[in-house]
């Protein structure tokens, strides 16, 4: 049988467009995901509705794999803009993924305080030694999107009319950040395009079982440069999302 190629999109704005899109949608539960199973130009697709959040995703993401062996995975949706030259709209192909809610404090005593840009980016897959001791740990991990979804996003770059389409880097944490100096210090330590709370943990599990992996993300709102929230920006990125698995499906 041809393996599928799963859409994860953590709330119902995000997945249930590209749903009504494909053909015979039936639908299946396990736990509280719901995998909606069509098909594309013949060819089978999965749109996995995972919740949101790094714990759902990540979950989501091994129950897909083990259920159904995917060819490839995509993880869609909204995100915030860590870029000020991003703006509302523009969508952001990930180069690469990292979780940015994984840190380590600097040693500080009693009344000495807190101080968050000190704190040091911290690698839970260096080794299976303690992640606090070791200091191979204290390093950025990022997770490269897959060269042929990125070849195939980019080859459809042009059917998006709302905004520019870019490769960059996502950031991940069941954070919302607004400080937009703590944005700032992101961007540059870390180089992210956009924050979400998913694509890192889906790109984690992805990368355990090898399965190609990409996650693809529309700004919804951008604080570094004042870009409103605008929910409508989820449809638009399943849409583009939807031509990018077209092309996928016609190079296999
Ligand atoms: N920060 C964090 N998550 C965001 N999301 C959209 N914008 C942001 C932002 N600025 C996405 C997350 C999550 C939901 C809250 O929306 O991925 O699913």
């Amino acid at each position: 049988a041809q393996r599928p190629i799963i859409i994860q999109g953590p709330m119902p704005i995000e997945a249930e467009k590209i749903v009504q899109r494909l053909d015979k949608v039936k639908e299946e539960k396990s736990g509280s995901f719901v995998f909606y199973k069509g098909t594309l130009d013949k060819y089978p697709v999965i749109v996995a509705l995972t919740g949101k959040g790094m714990e759902n995703t990540a979950a989501a993401t091994a129950v897909a794999i083990e259920k159904y062996n995917p060819i490839a995975i995509i993880n869609e949706g909204t995100s915030g803009g860590h870029d000020p030259n991003l703006n509302v709209s523009d969508i952001v192909l990930g180069k690469r993924v990292t979780n940015i809610g994984s840190l380590k404090t600097e040693n500080m005593d009693t009344n000495q305080g807190i101080d968050p840009t000190k704190w040091i980016p911290m690698d839970l897959m260096a080794s299976k030694g303690s992640a606090g001791e070791d200091p191979n740990a204290e390093n950025i991990r990022y997770y490269e999107g897959d060269k042929d979804l990125l070849a195939a996003a980019n080859a459809v770059k042009d059917t998006y009319t709302l905004g520019k389409v870019v490769e960059g880097t996502i950031g991940s944490a069941d954070v919302w950040n607004n400080e937009v100096d703590r944005i700032k210090w992101f961007h540059t330590k870390y180089g992210t395009s956009v924050e979400e709370m998913e694509g890192a943990a889906a790109a984690q599990i992805a990368k355990d079982y090898d399965v190609p992996f990409l996650g693809i993300r529309v700004l919804s709102n951008n604080k570094t440069n004042g870009g409103k929230y605008s929910p409508d920006t989820a449809a638009a990125n399943q849409d583009y999302v939807y031509e990018v698995v077209k092309k996928y499906i016609s190079t296999l």
